[in-house]
């Protein structure tokens, strides 16, 4: 009897959980009144009192791990029905996180808003689906300008009114119509011109369009702001130099140029061995804008500039062809994770 009960034992000890149904049989078979305990309590009955304390142990011990079975059999199953999984590996090392990274263009931006941020600029947006009001009319733009023309707008098919926005300055008019003097603002976005796509060039780049609309606002607070911009962006070591531009909407317009941080001004081949790389456009807002946002031209005056992301990235990073800002080369985007 006690030979029968050890291999009763062997056998719940072995008893792995699988199924419902395999844990119901295991019941059934050990546990119900027709099973093999109850069985084996009447077989007590009938043994020696000499024996019976022995063989009990054996017989209680045969019950308590049946019963143990049981119960952990059910939690078991309870709790993998919770998951879905039955067979998680908990001593499996966890996958790693990979660590993400900021884009160039993003960290650029992002360095920017806050270069002026610290003088008390805020970032307005617009869209960039835009009319020909905002893009171009209101900016001063002749009917018969050449920006407007085809080769450098995409237009929306079949109606004229409607483009891709080819520059931010489209955000300076929104801003304008609706926001009263002193404006101090900043809108970053995307703009769209159609032009063939090389190192140099791409159909859509990123700018940042600044704005300053006050009273007695002058080209000097222009330059002065533009050059703090650029020794905070760059170093300090960095100068700057104004050329003559033409806009329509700033008068006077200017270029600005840095002295290249590449070779530091001595020349290489990013500055074209000249010294200097363009990095902005930028003017006072001509009386006519302002007049269409209906701002009193007398009494208010205001400077704007624009730059593009991509092209202070390329200067700051080194990076020679632009069309890597939109290719998603994890191998490249990879080595910004730290900044
Ligand atoms: N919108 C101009 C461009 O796209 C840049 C600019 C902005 C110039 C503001 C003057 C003032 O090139």
């Amino acid at each position: 009897m006690e030979e029968k009960i050890k291999h009763l034992i062997e056998e719940v000890d072995a008893f792995r959980v699988e199924s419902k149904e395999q844990l119901e049989s295991f019941r059934l078979k050990f546990l119900s009144k027709k099973g093999i305990l109850a069985e084996v309590f009447s077989e007590m009955k009938s043994i020696e009192p000499a024996l019976r304390k022995d063989v009990g142990k054996w017989v209680n011990e045969l019950k308590n791990k049946a019963e143990e079975k049981l119960r952990i059999g059910a939690e078991e199953l309870e709790s993998s029905s919770d998951t879905g999984e039955a067979d998680i590996d908990f001593t499996l090392p966890g996958e790693p996180n990979e660590l993400g990274a900021r884009h160039p263009l993003s960290i650029v931006r992002r360095d920017i808003i806050d270069i002026f941020g610290r003088i008390g600029y805020t970032v307005a947006y617009g869209p960039e689906i835009e009319d020909d009001w905002h893009n171009f009319s209101a900016l001063n733009f002749p009917d018969n300008h050449p920006a407007r023309d085809m080769q450098d707008t995409f237009f929306i098919e079949k109606n004229p009114d409607i483009a891709l926005r080819t520059h931010t300055s489209s955000v300076q008019v929104r801003v304008m119509e609706t926001t009263k003097p002193p404006i101090r603002i900043l809108a970053p976005g995307l703009v769209y011109r159609n032009e063939a796509i090389s190192a140099r060039a791409h159909c859509f780049f990123h700018q940042i369009e600044g704005l300053y609309v006050d009273e007695g606002v002058s080209f000097a607070d222009l330059k002065q702001t533009l050059y703090y911009f650029a020794q905070q962006m760059f170093d300090e070591k960095t100068q700057v130099r104004f050329r003559p531009s033409y806009f329509p909407f700033t008068e006077p317009s200017a270029e600005m140029d840095i002295s290249c941080n590449i070779c530091g001004g001595k020349g290489c081949n990013v500055c074209k061995y000249s010294g200097w790389v363009e990095i902005l456009g930028c003017g006072m807002v001509h009386p006519n804008v302002l007049e269409n946002c209906k701002i009193d031209s007398k009494k208010y005056s205001g400077f704007a500039f624009g730059m593009g992301i991509e092209r202070i990235a390329m200067l700051r990073y080194q990076i020679n062809d632009l069309r890597i800002f939109s290719e998603n080369d994890v191998r490249f985007l990879k080595q910004f994770t730290s900044l």
